[in-house]
């Protein structure tokens, strides 16, 4: 990995062979769950697009995608809660197998204002696959039907993943050095 990721870098938490293979494990789980259906995957930008687009090439049922992309306000590793959709979806989810594919779930805010509000459209049904789950800092319930990795409560970056925009796509999930920040 180029020079300037390790200047940064403090602790690789996912190596991406790690990841690879459990994006499979869940592409193979999504696609038994939807036997003889076609999913709609809505992918939560800009976080989710790299598992998003790993986990599309594991699914052996048919599938369409769409996009939303949303900015919860507050600092840069803090979320505030206050939810802003930036770009809804172009089509129609009613009567669709809709799965919302996100990055990380932390607060839970994002998440669950999300489900509400797709909820309110008539989806066939509903599910959400997250790749992480920051379980410990969870302050809103939100049903995680598909999960990858818990992990713990830091601020993590790489595959999807920012910090002030970079590092996203960085193929491993990795913490950044405390002087980053400051
Ligand atoms: P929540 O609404 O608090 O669950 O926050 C979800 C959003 O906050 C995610 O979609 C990310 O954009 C961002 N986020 C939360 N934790 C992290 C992290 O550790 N690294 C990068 N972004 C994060």
């Amino acid at each position: 990995m180029a020079d300037y990721v390790e200047e940064v870098r403090q602790e690789i938490l996912l190596p991406a062979e790690t990841i690879q293979a459990r994006v499979t494990e869940l592409g193979r789980q999504i696609s038994s769950d939807y036997r003889g259906r076609h999913v709609f995957l809505v992918g939560v930008l800009k976080g989710a697009w790299v598992f998003l687009a790993d986990l599309a090439r594991n699914l052996t049922v048919p599938a369409s995608f769409d996009f939303m992309s949303v900015s919860s306000y507050g600092s840069a590793t803090k979320t505030s809660g206050v939810v802003q959709i930036l770009k809804d979806l172009e089509e129609s989810i009613e009567g669709r197998d809709v799965i919302i594919v996100e990055d990380i779930v932390d607060t839970g805010l994002t998440l669950s204002y999300l489900v509400s509000l797709l909820q309110t459209r008539k989806p066939a049904s509903l599910r959400v696959c997250v790749l992480l789950d920051k379980s410990s800092r969870r302050t809103t319930a939100v049903p995680l039907d598909y999960v990858g990795f818990e992990i713990p409560d830091a601020f993590v970056v790489g595959y999807g993943l920012d910090y002030s925009g970079r590092y996203r796509n960085v193929p491993y999930i990795f913490t950044l050095r405390p002087e980053v920040y400051s």
